[in-house]
Order: C-alpha cells, then sequence, then structure tokens
C-alpha cells in the first residue's frame, strides 16, 4: 500500500499497533490515526483525530478532515459485551449495543469513507472475528457478538459487491485477526492454546501483510491473519 492510510479504532490494542506497522512502511506518507480520545494533532507522518463510530455526525467530520484520499482504510474498533453462553442470557438492550458498534460502526465509515479512497488499487478492510462465521460455528454462545460480526461480513460483501461496478481495484474485506492479547480478550484468554495468543504487533504485521496480498478476486470475503478465507 501506498499514500494516505486511515486507522479507526487507533487507541485500541490491535488498532495502535497497525498505526505503529504503518509509521514503519516508508511507502505510506501520512497514517491517520483515529479514536475517541484523540483531539487533533499532526505529528511528521502521523495525523491524529478523533471519531465515535456510532455517531454519524462524528464519522462525516473525520472524514471531511482527511489530509488526502486514502489507498487503505482499517476500521479495528469493536467491541465484546455480552458473551452469553445461553439464549436464555439475551437482552435486548446488550444486543443492540453489539449491533450499534460492531456492524452499524464500520457501516458508518464505510458510507463517509468509501467515496473519498483513492483511485487504483485501495483496501477498505473492517476488523471482523473467525466467530462470525455461520458456517465455522459448532461451539454456540456468545450471541451478540456472533450475530454483529456475522452481519458486519453481510455488510462488508455488500460493499464488495457495490463498489466493484465502478473501481474493480477497490478491495473490501473483513478480517480475523486471530486471537489477540489486548483488553477485549483479556477476560477470555485461559482456554487459548499455548503459542496461539497473538502479541498485537504480531497481528498487526500479520493483517498489514494479507492486505499487501489481497487480489480483486477476494473482495467481500472474510480473511485470517494467515491468508485464508474463512468460510462465510
Ligand atoms: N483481540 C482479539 O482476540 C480479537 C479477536 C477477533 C476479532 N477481534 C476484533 O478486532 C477488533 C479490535 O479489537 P481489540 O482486540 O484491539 O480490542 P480493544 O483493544 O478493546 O480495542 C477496541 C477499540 O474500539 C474502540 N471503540 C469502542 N467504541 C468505539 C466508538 N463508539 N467509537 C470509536 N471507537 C470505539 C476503542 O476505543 P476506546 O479506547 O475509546 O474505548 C478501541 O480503540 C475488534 O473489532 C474485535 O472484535 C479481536
Amino acid at each position: 500500500m501506498s499514500g494516505v492510510a486511515v486507522v479507526v479504532g487507533a487507541s485500541g490494542g490491535i488498532g495502535g499497533a497497525l498505526v505503529e506497522g504503518l509509521l514503519g512502511d516508508e511507502r505510506i506518507s501520512t497514517v491517520v490515526a483515529l479514536a475517541r480520545s484523540f483531539g487533533s494533532s499532526v505529528a511528521g507522518r502521523l495525523a491524529r483525530g478523533p471519531i465515535d463510530v456510532t455517531d454519524e455526525a462524528s464519522v462525516a467530520a473525520a472524514a471531511e478532515r482527511l489530509p488526502g484520499l486514502p489507498s487503505l482504510v482499517i476500521v479495528a474498533t469493536g467491541g465484546l459485551f455480552e458473551p452469553e453462553k445461553t439464549y436464555r442470557a439475551l437482552d435486548p438492550a446488550a444486543m443492540l449495543r453489539s449491533y450499534a458498534l460492531n456492524t452499524v460502526g464500520p457501516a458508518l465509515v464505510a458510507k463517509h469513507l468509501l467515496p473519498r479512497m483513492a483511485p487504483g488499487r485501495a483496501v477498505f478492510a473492517a476488523l471482523s472475528a473467525r466467530v462470525g462465521s455461520i458456517g465455522d460455528n459448532r461451539a454456540g454462545g456468545w450471541h451478540s457478538y456472533r450475530a454483529s460480526k456475522a452481519a458486519l461480513n453481510m455488510i462488508v460483501r455488500n460493499l464488495a459487491i457495490e463498489v466493484a461496478r465502478k473501481s474493480p481495484e477497490l478491495i473490501c474485506v473483513a478480517l480475523h485477526p486471530g486471537t489477540v492479547d489486548t483488553a477485549l480478550s483479556r477476560p477470555f484468554q485461559r482456554g487459548v492454546a499455548e503459542g496461539k495468543l497473538f502479541t498485537p504487533a504480531f497481528a498487526a504485521a500479520r493483517l498489514l501483510a494479507v492486505i499487501d496480498g489481497l487480489q480483486p478476486a477476494q473482495s467481500g470475503c472474510q480473511v485470517a491473519w494467515d491468508g485464508v478465507v474463512v468460510p462465510p
């Protein structure tokens, strides 16, 4: 990738590591790092700014402030609030909170940033999760999180179909980062097998390598940290 790269959710474990990884890539002229807690500032190749992905006006304002047309947008926001073990635990407000952040948030970023992406090869990527795969779901549980990520994967597929008509080199993907040692996964790390808990730096490096190698035929898919497409 080259030119302007945008990371939404740059205060997060994986988002922060993606910013570091992109700053280490000399092909990237400016890294735009957006997060709820950030003010606007510029230091060298790093431009920081505020965004709340659940507030459309905030997403639109962040899009207006972009310093150029990005060839890469990565949405690294997300949350796992309600790891329901059974349907008996379903709570409508909690379900909607997951959907607002994990599905509507990236969709709003797409709505306001896709029209501003650079012509030619460009990538719009949203961090999803393998547990959002319907075909891969054998364990059950985590209803709200799984459903919100499955819906995100559908939004990404729709984006891919729609943009391909006018911009065949604009690739839209969902990405599975693996299990990564961040605030999000910390309460759930006990069952993770030895060697399967990635550092944010490792996950970010893998995801950036996957993004570099993406082909237009993979647009609309969920691609994992190892480059393998996750079943829908
Ligand atoms: N860690 C894993 O094992 C794992 C596995 C599979 C998928 N993922 C996915 O990877 C993504 C990143 O997760 P992570 O592990 O890096 O988690 P994290 O460290 O908890 O980061 C989550 C990020 O989302 C941001 N965020 C939350 N609500 C927001 C809002 N309304 N507007 C803007 N930003 C908001 C947080 O910002 P604040 O700092 O302001 O709260 C933070 O930057 C998520 O989509 C997650 O589902 C993670």
